[in-house]
C-alpha cells in the first residue's frame, strides 16, 4: 500500500500494553508542584508524557542563550519514575523576542491581514527566518536529549497548521510560485491546467502569480486547489526539516500529532502518513456536529487508514470539556471510559490525554484535564483511574488489528475540490455526505475502513464511494477494474465530476465513473434547503437531484415528485463479474441505510454487530490465535450479543450471551475460528 508509515509501532515504544499518557505542561507550575505529578502519575499508571511542546520561549530565553535546567531536571525525575518521554521539539510556538526581530515570520490572512503573535502558532511555514530559529532549537534539543534514557519518541511541532496552514505573505507566494514551476515545469502547462483563458487570466510571468488572496469575485477554482496542495507540503517540509535533525543525533521514533477531526481540512494527510514512524492523531469530540460520537469513530477509522491499517497512538483526547467550542460540554458518567474504549477497538494502543493538569492561567485554564482545578477528589480523576485499570486488562490486544471487509474512499483533494467557492449548491460539503454515508455504515453494524482513492481495493467486498467529486485517471481506473474483477461499489452523487486539475469530465456527468455505473447525468437540478423530494419506493431525499438517464444500469428507484418527476435516483449496474450502484441524491438516513444494506448483503460484506440507531458498536480486532470482540453499549438500557469467550473486563467466561449494562463496554476474546 502507498500510504504505509514506516513500520514502528508499538513495540517501537517498548511497551508491553496499551500505552496511557497525557501532555504535562510543567512550565505552568513551580517545583513544588512536580513531586506531587510524579506521584500522583505512579498511581494513576501514566506510561508516557508529551513535554516541551510549548517550551521555547523557557529554553531559548533570547536568542541563541539556551536555558535546559528545568527541563534537564524533569527528564530525570520522569525517567526516576517510570515515565517515558514524548519530547516536544518545542516548535509549535515562537518566542516574543523572535516575532519582535522578526515581524516578517508572521502569517498573513487572505485579505493580507498580519496576525499577530499573542496566540500561538505566529508564523508563516514558508518562511525561511522562522526555519533557521526552529531549527537551531531542534538541533540544540536533539543534542542534548537524543539519548535520554527517558526518551521514548519525538514529538515535532504541535498540530502542524492547525492555525496558520493557509499563510498569504510576499515570502509564501515566491515558494508558492517556485512549486507551481516544480509541478508544471513551464508558463504554458501551468495556464493550460489553471484554465487561465476564462476571464483573462493567462500568466506571461512567474511573478504574475499570486497566491489566491482574496478577490472581488470568486477566485481561480484550480488556484486555490493548487494552493492547498503547496499549503500541505509547505507544512510536511517543515516536518521533515525537523525530522532531519532529530535523525542525527537520535534514533528514537518520530512522529507528530494529526488532527483527524471535522474542522480542520488543510493537510492531505495521505501524503503525510508515510513520513511517519507512527501515526498519531488529536481528536476532540465536537458538540457543533449532528453526531459527534459517531464521528469519533470515523476519525479513529481514518486514522488507522493513514497507519496503513496498523496500531495507531491517540496523542490528545479530552478528560472532559474543551474550551474552544461556542458550548464546551463535559463528559457524561462513563464516557470517558466508553470513548476511549472505542478508540481502542479501532486500532488505537495507546490513549493521550491534553492535559494531566488543568491550567491556572491562560487561554486553556477552562479546558479539562486528568487533574482537575478541584483536585483529585474527583469523578474525572476516578474515571481515569478506572481507565487505566481497565486497559491493563486489556494489554494482550496491543498489536492485533481491525477486522474489515468495507471500505469507504476518502481524499482531502476531493474535499477542497467539491467545498470551493463557485459550486451548484452550497448545501453540498464533502464531510456532510461522507459522514453520511460513514453513519449509515456504523448502524448497520459495518467496520469500515477508511483508505485513499488509490488504496489497494482487491481485498474488499464492497467499496463506498461518497461524493468523490475529484477523482485521477487511475483511482477512476482501479474502482472500475475491481467492479469487473467481482468486487462492489456504491458511489454517491457529485462524485467523478473533475480531474486532478478541476477540469470537468466532459460528455456527461459523473464523467469518471459513466461506464462503471452504466449512467449519464445532463444537469445537476440541487434543492433549495428545507426543499424534499419522494421518491416510488416512499424514500425520501433532499439537497441534490440530477437528471440523469440510464445507459445500462438498472432502475432501483425514482423520484416520484420534484423537479424530476419519473427520473432514476438508485440505480445499480452489472459491470463485469461486480456490481455499481449510485445513489444521485441525497437519501434521508434510514434509506440511504436501506439502499446500503442491500448492496453490502449482495456483496456478502460482513457486519460484526447488528444494526442500530448507532447506539451499539461491535468492532473486531484480530492478533495471533485471538479474536477480539469490541461491544460498545451507548444507550441506556442494558444490551445482549450473542457470542461465548473471555470477558477481559470483567474477567468473566460468556457462555452463548454476553450482557452489556447500558453506557458499558465489553472486549470478549475468542480462539481465532480461521
Ligand atoms: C490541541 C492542541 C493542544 C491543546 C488542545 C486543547 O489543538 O494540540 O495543545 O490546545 O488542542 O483542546
Amino acid at each position: 500500500m502507498p500510504n504505509q508509515p514506516r513500520g514502528h509501532t508499538h513495540p517501537a515504544l517498548a511497551s508491553p500494553g496499551i500505552v496511557l499518557g497525557c501532555d504535562y505542561n510543567f512550565e505552568q507550575w513551580p517545583a513544588s508542584v512536580w513531586d506531587q505529578d510524579m506521584a500522583l502519575m505512579r498511581a494513576a499508571g501514566i506510561d508516557l508524557v508529551a513535554i516541551n511542546i510549548f517550551g521555547w520561549s523557557a529554553i531559548e530565553p533570547q536568542p541563541g542563550r539556551y536555558d535546559f535546567a528545568a527541563l534537564d531536571q524533569i527528564m530525570d525525575l520522569l525517567h526516576a519514575n517510570g515515565v517515558r518521554v514524548n519530547l516536544g521539539t518545542g516548535t509549535a510556538s515562537p518566542p516574543p523576542w523572535l516575532t519582535h526581530q522578526h515581524p516578517e515570520v508572521l502569517p498573513v490572512t487572505a485579505d493580507g491581514t498580519t496576525r499577530f503573535p499573542g496566540g500561538r502558532q505566529a508564523w508563516c511555514p514558508s518562511s525561511p527566518v522562522f526555519r533557521q530559529h526552529a531549527l537551531a532549537l531542534v538541533e540544540q534539543v536533539a543534542r542534548r536529549y537524543g539519548n535520554h534514557p527517558a526518551l521514548a519518541m519525538w514529538h515535532v511541532s504541535n498540530e502542524l497548521g492547525c492555525h496558520n496552514a493557509l499563510c498569504y505573505d510576499d515570502t509564501s507566494a515566491q515558494a508558492f510560485r517556485t512549486w507551481l514551476a516544480d509541478r508544471y515545469g513551464d508558463l504554458d502547462t501551468l495556464n493550460q491546467a489553471w484554465g487561465t483563458a476564462f476571464w483573462s487570466q493567462r500568466y506571461g510571468d512567474w511573478a504574475e502569480i499570486q497566491p489566491p488572496r482574496l478577490a472581488l469575485s470568486a477566485r481561480n477554482p484550480a488556484q486555490l486547489l493548487d494552493f492547498q496542495r503547496f499549503s500541505s507540503d509547505a507544512l510536511l517540509d517543515c516536518y521533515l526539516a525537523e525530522e532531519q535533525v532529530l535523525r542525527r543525533h537520535s534514533s528514537a521514533p518520530v512522529t507528530t500529532n494529526f488532527m483527524v477531526t471535522a474542522h480542520i481540512r488543510n493537510l492531505d494527510y495521505w501524503k503525510w502518513a508515510p513520513a511517519m514512524d507512527l501515526i498519531a492523531n488529536d481528536h476532540y469530540l465536537d458538540h457543533r456536529l449532528a453526531d459527534p460520537v459517531a464521528e469519533l469513530s470515523f476519525a479513529a477509522d481514518l486514522t488507522r487508514g493513514l497507519a496503513g491499517g496498523r496500531p495507531w497512538m491517540l496523542m490528545e483526547q479530552a478528560v472532559g470539556a474543551v474550551n474552544w467550542q461556542p458550548y464546551n460540554l463535559p463528559k457524561a458518567p462513563g464516557q470517558l471510559l466508553r470513548n476511549s474504549l472505542t478508540h481502542v477497538a479501532r486500532g488505537a494502543d495507546s490513549l493521550c490525554f491534553f492535559q494531566w493538569r488543568a491550567s491556572a492561567q491562560g487561554t486553556e485554564k477552562f479546558h479539562s484535564a486528568i487533574v482537575p482545578h478541584a483536585g483529585t477528589e474527583t469523578t474525572a480523576w476516578r474515571e481515569v483511574l478506572e481507565l487505566s485499570s481497565t486497559l491493563d486488562r486489556l494489554a494482550e490486544i496491543t498489536g492485533s488489528t481491525v477486522e474489515a471487509d468495507t471500505a469507504l474512499l476518502f481524499d482531502w483533494e476531493s474535499w477542497w475540490a467539491t467545498d470551493t467557492e463557485a459550486r451548484p449548491s452550497q448545501g453540498v460539503r464533502y464531510l456532510d455526505q461522507v459522514h453520511a454515508a460513514y453513519r449509515a455504515l456504523r448502524e448497520l453494524g459495518v467496520t469500515t475502513d477508511i483508505v485513499a482513492p488509490s488504496a489497494d481495493l482487491s481485498r474488499y467486498r464492497a467499496v463506498i464511494v461518497p461524493c468523490l467529486h475529484l477523482v485521477r485517471d487511475t483511482d477512476a481506473a482501479a474502482l472500475s477494474d475491481y467492479v469487473r474483477a467481482g468486487g462492489h461499489a456504491v458511489v454517491t452523487f457529485y462524485s467523478g465530476i473533475v480531474d486532478e486539475h478541476d477540469r470537468v469530465r466532459l460528455g456527461g456527468y459523473p464523467g469518471a465513473f459513466r461506464d462503471l455505473l452504466g449512467v449519464t447525468v445532463e444537469e445537476f437540478v440541487p434543492l433549495l434547503p428545507g426543499d424534499e423530494t419522494t421518491l416510488a419506493s416512499g424514500a425520501r431525499a433532499g439537497t441534490w437531484t440530477e437528471l440523469l438517464r440510464t445507459t445500462g444500469a438498472e432502475t432501483i428507484d425514482s423520484y416520484a415528485d420534484g423537479p424530476l418527476p419519473g427520473v432514476p435516483a438508485v440505480t445499480r449496474n452489472r459491470h463485469g463479474s461486480g456490481q455499481a450502484w449510485y445513489v444521485a441524491t441525497a437519501l434521508d438516513p434510514a434509506d440511504l441505510r436501506d439502499v446500503l444494506r442491500r448492496a453490502l448483503r449482495e456483496a456478502g460484506a460482513t457486519a460484526a454487530g447488528p444494526e442500530s440507531d448507532g447506539t451499539v458498536e461491535v468492532v473486531r480486532r484480530r492478533g495471533g490465535q485471538h479474536r477480539y470482540t469490541f461491544v460498545v453499549n451507548h444507550g441506556a438500557k442494558e444490551i445482549e450479543h450473542h457470542l461465548t469467550g473471555h470477558e477481559l473486563i470483567t474477567g468473566e467466561h460468556v457462555g452463548t450471551v454476553l450482557r452489556v449494562p447500558a453506557g458499558a463496554v465489553r472486549v470478549v476474546r475468542q480462539e481465532q475460528s480461521r
